[in-house]
């Protein structure tokens, strides 16, 4: 959440910033801001509502600065308005600072700076920042172990001693113009190389298209950024040996392509995604005289072996993927598998289970309440002293770059490239393969599964990219078409059952999200337990019945509805006459095994969500009160 850009270099600062922000405008777009320095002034500008508005207020300003910082914000303290826009000031305005996170003790700073004289005038936590290092400047204290021409550093140093919570910061100071000081403390937040220039941003999008060298700060680290070089320091003061990497990222990834909006494009990725799963983790070579696990995972045998539960710990669409994987892990690698809200465990977990695997799957590796449950969860068992409940982690993650891996030991990389939509698609698809993946992997191992049904499911995974491609093609009129019907709907609701009950709640809420309709995933079989009284003709039956083990079940719960007067649509196995019969408009998909059909069920869903919200003229991949990476509590 929230969205941190900063430049020092030759170049103009102001529009790099500003290009920057628009990548980062999916973290956060309540409001947006930059603060540069040149000649002498420190100048701010600040914007409620989207980034444009702050564009449409610089245009036409000269500014030559070569240093500046911006935000794009998600409001966590104060109401998104003009005030509380980063970035923040100290009474004097010679100070800015932007800031992602939380300041949790901001409340007990604020008395205390607001005795000593400091004038406030936000209802934010980072205000306070910027007022404790003026503080420190003006009355140094402690250990300063750093030079006279670092008494930015120093007074900044200080200040991050002080503040409780997670966060990321970047700040200037007019006294000190060739300076950009940027902090690290549980909010992401890299640095880019250049020829005698710095940038820093909270994801690497942001400086993609000048640098490719990036560093990525820890946690507990604070850097001095000046045209001569950078420094990093940890916060007791002492200097670190830091290199950059070089990213292989490809600045396309951040265009639309020719499509209307990002989420259009990433569904439309989607059959290359699982392609390049397929590529990366599956052994073309292997058949069942082969002697070795199918699956390429690299993940060591201490790990996976001699496994007596699975606990995943997850939120939003990564928790619908997980509940896919339990039931994958259960039904084909034999294994009892739970699945947590990471936000929920993190303060009622459940006892601890011996020889158990946790995994944490977050598409973008910064959840905020997924890394504290993992780390909570490490901490706990590494602590029990029984080798029995020793911790074994697992990441599942887009952003092998992420936070998400400083934590756990291991990781499987998604590998669906760069996701800018703030609703995940194509990230959770790559999701569920890393679960296909990892429950064939431990079925092999646990031999759980005959050889001849492994390869029945691997020849059924291969399909899947020409499958997708199908469903793309045939159904996108159709769906776009089948949206107008639904200009008015105020409710919906979606069933499903055994492994497509997750897809179900993930229809509902793609559609919640984009759409702001009013929608339901429910186990087909639980309708009549109570949802079913709210069906009537105005409340459309999404149902998802593929063949396999509850088909007929699912049709019966169609049924049920129909009679309760509910349009049905039904994403159903293509040429199925008894899906003809029972839905009144059909999202026909291959008819494949029952346990890979999720990743072919889901895609409808995807587009019936997207046509219905671009149709009512929402801003799709923007909507209102998200940000793509919920970087705080
Ligand atoms: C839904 C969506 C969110 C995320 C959730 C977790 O479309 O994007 O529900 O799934 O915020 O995010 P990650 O996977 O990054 O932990």
């Amino acid at each position: 959440m929230c969205g941190i850009v900063g430049y020092i270099g030759t170049q103009a600062a102001s529009s790099i910033l500003i290009e920057g922000l628009k990548t980062l405008e999916y973290r956060g777009y309540d409001s947006a801001g930059v603060a540069t320095i040149s000649e002498g002034q420190l100048q701010r500008t600040r914007a409620k509502g989207k980034l444009k508005n702050l564009q449409v207020k610089l245009e036409g300003l000269e500014d030559p600065a070569r240093l500046g910082i911006g935000h794009t914000r998600w409001a966590t303290h104060g109401k998104p308005e003009e005030h509380n826009a980063h970035p923040h000031t100290d009474t004097k305005e010679r100070i800015a600072v932007v800031q992602n996170g939380i300041i949790e003790n901001y409340r007990e700073l604020r008395e205390e700076l607001k005795a000593k004289g400091h004038e406030f005038r936000s209802d934010t936590d980072t205000e306070v920042i910027p007022h404790l290092i003026a503080e420190y400047l003006e009355n140094p204290t402690g250990d300063a172990v750093l030079t006279e021409q670092s008494r930015l550093l120093e007074a900044a140093r200080h200040a991050m001693t002080r503040l409780e919570g997670a966060f990321a910061i970047a700040l200037i100071s007019l006294d000190f113009p060739d300076e950009l000081i940027v902090v690290r403390q549980q909010a992401p937040l890299v640095i880019g190389f250049g020829q005698g220039e710095f940038f820093c941003a909270s994801d690497t999008p942001a400086i993609m298209p000048y640098t490719q060298a990036v560093l990525t700060l820890e946690n507990g680290e604070i850097a001095r950024l000046t045209p001569l070089g950078a420094e990093v320091y940890d916060f007791t003061g002492h200097r670190l040996k830091k290199y950059p990497q070089t990213l292989n990222w490809n600045p396309i990834m951040v265009e639309k392509q020719g499509f209307k909006h990002f989420m259009l494009k990433e569904i439309y990725e989607q059959p290359g995604v699982v392609r390049t799963c397929l590529e990366t983790y599956l052994d073309t070579a292997w058949d069942t005289q082969s002697s070795h696990s199918p699956i390429k995972l690299n993940l060591p045998d201490a790990l996976l072996d001699d496994l007596q539960h699975v606990q995943i710990l997850a939120c939003g669409t990564s928790w619908h993927a997980s509940l896919v994987g339990k039931y994958l892990l259960e039904q084909v690698s034999g294994i009892p598998t739970v699945v947590q809200y990471a936000s929920e465990f993190r303060y009622a977990p459940a006892p601890l289970m011996p020889h158990t695997l946790t995994i944490g799957v977050t598409q973008s590796g910064e959840t905020a309440d997924t890394l504290a449950a993992l780390d909570m969860e490490q901490q706990r068992r590494s602590k029990s002293g029984n080798a029995d409940y020793s911790p074994r982690m697992l990441g599942i993650t887009n952003r092998a770059d992420s936070s998400l891996s400083r934590l756990v030991p291991h990781i499987v990389d998604t590998k669906a490239g760069l996701e800018i939509g703030v609703a995940a698609t194509k990230t959770f698809v790559a999701q569920l393969m890393a679960f296909y993946f990892l429950s064939l992997d431990l079925a092999y191992r646990r031999q759980a599964i005959s050889l001849e049904r492994l390869a029945e499911i691997i020849e059924g995974l291969r399909q899947l990219p020409a499958q997708l491609e199908l469903v793309l093609e045939s159904q996108e009129r159709y769906v776009e078409e089948l949206s107008h019907d639904f200009s008015e709907t105020r409710d919906f609701i979606f069933i499903g059952r055994g492994i497509n009950y997750p897809i179900a709640l993930e229809g509902a809420l793609k559609l919640k999200e984009i759409s702001y309709i009013h929608a339901e995933g429910y186990p087909a079989g639980e309708m009549k337990h109570g949802p079913i009284a709210l069906l009537d003709e105005k409340v459309p039956v999404v149902a998802i019945a593929t063949k396999g083990t509850v088909y007929e079940k699912v049709l019966s719960n169609a049924q049920e509805a129909k009679a309760r007067d509910a349009r049905l649509i039904g994403v159903v196995p293509m040429n199925d006459p008894d899906a003809e019969e029972t839905f009144d408009a059909l999202l026909p998909v291959p008819n494949v095994d029952e346990l890979l059909s999720p990743i072919l069920t889901v895609v409808p869903l995807q587009l019936l969500s997207y046509h219905i919200a671009a149709r009512r003229g929402l801003d799709v991949d923007q909507p209102r009160n998200l940000a793509k990476s919920v970087t705080v509590e």
